[in-house]
C-alpha cells in the first residue's frame, strides 16, 4: 500500500493556499492510488519546538546518557523521521513568509536534520542517508519571484531535502496572490490546472 506525507506549513493549516494545491494534488493521487494511504502532518496544528541547545544536544548525546528529557526530545525527532522514510511521495505545501518558509518549516527541517541518522558527514561532504523519493511542492506568493534571485525558497527548500538524499524534487508556484482578486484567480487556476496534469 502506497503511502503519501503531506505535509502543511500554512499558518492557515488546510484553509492555506498553498495546503489546498497540495491536496488538489493529494485527491490526483488518490484517484490513482485508491488503496493509498495519505498521512497529513500540519504544522501549525502541531507545532514543532525550536532547535535549543538542549534539543540538539539530545541528538548527540548517546542513547544511555540521556536525560528523561532528551529521550523525549529524540523520540519526537524519530517520529518526524520515520513518518519521512515511511512514505513513498512527500507533498509540501510552501507559503512565503516574509521572503522565508514558515518558521513552522524551519523547525521541521531542524528536527529532522540529524548527523548519522538522516545524513553523513564524509570526505565528499554530506551524504542523504533517506532513500530518494518524489517530493512535490506547492508553493504561494502574494508578490512574484519564481527564477529570480529574489526567490530564497526553492534553493533553501532543495539544498535541505539533498543533504537528506532527496533528489526527485517538484516546484508548482501560484504566484501574485496578492496583486489583485483577478491575478489572484488566474494563478490558482492555472496552478490547479498543471497539477491536475502532473500525474
Ligand atoms: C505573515 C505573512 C507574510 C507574508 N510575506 C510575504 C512575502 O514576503 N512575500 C510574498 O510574496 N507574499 C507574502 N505573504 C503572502 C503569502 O505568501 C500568500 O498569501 C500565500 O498564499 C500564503 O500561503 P497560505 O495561504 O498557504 O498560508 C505573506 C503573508 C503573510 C500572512
Amino acid at each position: 500500500m502506497p503511502t503519501l506525507l503531506q505535509i502543511l506549513s500554512s499558518i492557515s493549516s488546510a484553509d492555506g493556499e498553498s495546503s489546498k494545491l497540495g491536496s488538489r494534488f493529494v485527491d490526483r493521487w488518490k484517484e490513482k492510488n485508491p488503496d493509498g494511504e495519505v498521512i497529513v502532518r500540519d504544522l501549525a496544528a502541531d507545532p514543532i519546538p525550536h532547535l535549543t541547545a538542549e534539543r540538539f544536544g539530545a541528538f548527540v548525546t548517546p542513547e544511555a546518557d540521556r536525560t528523561p528529557a532528551q529521550t523525549e526530545h529524540v523520540r519526537a525527532s524519530d517520529a518526524l523521521i520515520s513518518e519521512l522514510e515511511a512514505a513513498d511521495i512527500v507533498v509540501l505545501g510552501l507559503p512565503m513568509y516574509n521572503f522565508g518558509i514558515p518558521s513552522v518549516l524551519k523547525s521541521w527541517f531542524d528536527n529532522v536534520a540529524r548527523a548519522g541518522v538522516t545524513f553523513r558527514y564524509t570526505e565528499s561532504g554530506a551524504v542523504g542517508l533517506i532513500g530518494d523519493k518524489p517530493l512535490y511542492v506547492f508553493a504561494s506568493r502574494g508578490g512574484l519571484y519564481e527564477g529570480t534571485g529574489r526567490d530564497f525558497q526553492t534553493g533553501h527548500v532543495t539544498l535541505f531535502f539533498n543533504l537528506l538524499g532527496i533528489r526527485d524534487i517538484h516546484f508548482e508556484y501560484a504566484e501574485g496572490l496578492n496583486i489583485s482578486p483577478e491575478h489572484k484567480e488566474n494563478a490558482l487556476q492555472s496552478a490547479t490546472d498543471r497539477i491536475d496534469r502532473l500525474l
